[in-house]
């Protein structure tokens, strides 16, 4: 076992949905995956191994924000042998090009977590990217499900609450969404060299104040679950 998860060797698929909360990974086991089997409740940060479609794959709460991310991640990697992280969740909608309910695929990574420069040293501005086999895939199983989705960068903040951040100039550069983990998970993914790709859900936007409720949130991501699994099995 490791130190946060409370599985032993060969628990977990080399493919693990990876929701920030751990509510969302029960919800995918119970409501997605066929023979179930919780492989941890250390913390009630749940894991759970079932099949989808007959192919074997894992969901791991990852907890919110880089740091904690980055515990279940690479233990997931170093640990358990896991080669392949979809990362599903929610985001604020930053872009006015995006929309309450769109579907994000995370091309790259912007952040303002000091785990770039913790790696890399002061002057190097490493750019996390999803890989691309994975974006290429969910792009396409989403044009074959009916969905269009939205492809760009993601800015991974370092804090939810934070007035002193300039929203608008990352807007101006392109940055289509903001939630807290992406940038630390395609960076470990390049670390290790596994696989990684994040696809979100617009929970709330940014210039127009919608939100959805915290029961629509762990409810309402059923397209973006389908896409993730049937990307996974593809
Ligand atoms: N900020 C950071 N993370 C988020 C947000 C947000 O507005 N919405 C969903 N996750």
């Amino acid at each position: 076992m490791s130190t946060h998860i409370g599985a032993k060797k060969g628990e977990i698929a080399e493919t693990v949905l990876m929701p920030g909360d751990p509510l969302r990974a029960k919800f995918i086991a119970d409501n997605f995956l066929e023979d179930v089997v919780q492989y941890s409740s250390v913390r009630n940060m749940f894991g759970f191994t079932g099949t989808y479609q007959g192919k074997r794959i894992s969901v791991q709460g990852s907890g919110m924000g880089i740091p904690s991310l980055a515990i279940y991640t690479t233990e997931l990697i170093k640990e358990y042998g896991v080669k392949t992280i979809y990362r599903v969740g929610s985001c604020g909608g930053m872009s006015p090009d995006v929309h309450m309910r769109d579907i994000i695929l995370g091309q790259a990574g912007t952040t303002d977590s000091s785990i770039i420069e913790n790696t890399f040293g002061p002057n190097m501005y490493y750019s996390p990217i999803a890989d691309f086999e994975l974006l290429d895939s969910a792009y396409h199983v989403a044009e074959e499900m009916g969905i269009k989705t939205k492809v760009g960068n993601i800015f991974a903040a370092d804090r939810f609450y934070n007035d002193e951040i300039d929203t608008q100039k990352l807007i101006d550069y392109g940055v289509l969404a903001t939630e807290m983990e992406t940038s630390g998970l395609y960076l470990l993914a390049a670390k290790y060299h596994v696989r990684a790709l994040t696809i979100l859900t617009v929970s709330d936007h940014l210039l127009t104040g919608e939100a959805m409720s915290a029961k629509d949130r762990e409810t309402s991501f059923d397209e973006m679950m389908r896409l993730a699994l049937n990307t996974a099995v593809k």
